[in-house]
């Protein structure tokens, strides 16, 4: 049976870790989060009121934005732009997606790079790239913490991730690459799937498809991270993988919810401290 990987834990012990760092800094003014939401996309909602809520547990300041679904790009950038040059404001998250008439690459690229607790800047994307990272996109540095929490060592594993997107299978490739692990990368054209997730030592997989792993597709002992957050068909909060299936084999996986969730959060919070202890006022 599975070690459960509990993220919920890590990440409170994470949050208590931040607030004793700000307040041993004696800085004149808190940390600052500035959160931007554009329309009325319900799941947003939730997850920027969560970010919020931890935000301000941990003393950080919060500046928050909602703006109407019909607001033209150009007042969005306007806003980012006086975000960028507010000195009480070290981070700031615009959360995704935006509305169809915005140009999402655009708008992610207006943010300061120093100011991106996000990581989603084509500056930040480069660092990691090159193997330099600055600042990580929050999920994938999550998972990477949880991996470490476990003393897990990466180095000549094959690690598989399922999900190729920027804002976490990329980056979560590069930083398994980063740590010596030989990463392999599927997506949704990827021709059997479980033959090559049957290989790995370490499965991250980030697809938001309910079930789309199952105990088939496990080697016997592996670690399985799953970052998908879904619904199932009674309404219940589920991740990618069968969890009571593939726990039977995995040597440790990560509950939906309490596994990646609050690590995501708890790195964004760590990403935004970070940032304020690096400035000098
Ligand atoms: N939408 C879904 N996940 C994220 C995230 O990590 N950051 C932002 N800004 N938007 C998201």
């Amino acid at each position: 049976m599975a070690h459960l990987m509990d993220g919920k834990a890590l990440a409170s012990r994470v949050l208590a870790e931040l607030k004793q760092s700000i307040n041993v800094s004696r800085k004149p003014r808190p940390p600052g989060l500035a959160t931007i939401l554009v329309g009325d996309d319900q799941a947003s909602r939730i997850y920027v009121a969560n970010k919020r809520k931890k935000a301000q547990e941990v003393g950080i300041e919060s500046f928050h934005y909602e703006l109407l679904v019909s607001t033209p790009e150009a007042d969005l950038l306007r806003l980012i732009d006086e975000l960028n040059g507010n000195p009480a404001v070290n981070g700031i998250l615009v959360q995704l997606p935006l509305p169809k008439h915005m140009n999402e690459a655009r708008v992610l690229e207006a943010v300061d790079a120093k100011k991106d607790v996000d990581g989603f800047h084509p500056l930040n994307l480069g660092y990691l790239m090159r193997g330099d990272p600055h600042i990580v996109a929050c999920t994938p540095l999550g998972v990477m913490h949880l991996i470490a929490s476990v003393g897990y060592e990466l180095r000549g594993k094959h690690a598989v991730v399922v999900g190729r997107s920027t804002i976490v299978g990329k980056p979560m490739a590069l930083l398994l690459l980063q740590k010596d692990a030989t990463v392999t990368m599927c997506h949704q054209y990827t021709k059997n799937l479980a033959s090559i997730t049957k290989q790995a030592d370490v499965v991250v997989c980030a697809v938001g498809k309910v079930n789309l792993l199952n105990r088939s597709h496990i080697k016997e002992g592996a670690m399985v991270i799953d970052v998908g957050i879904n619904r199932d068909a009674q309404n219940r909060v589920v991740g990618d993988v069968d969890f009571h299936n593939v726990e039977k084999v995995a040597s440790y996986i990560t509950p939906v919810p309490g596994g990646v969730g609050p690590m995501t959060i708890a790195m964004l919070l760590k990403n935004t401290v970070d940032n304020y202890l690096r400035t000098a006022t």
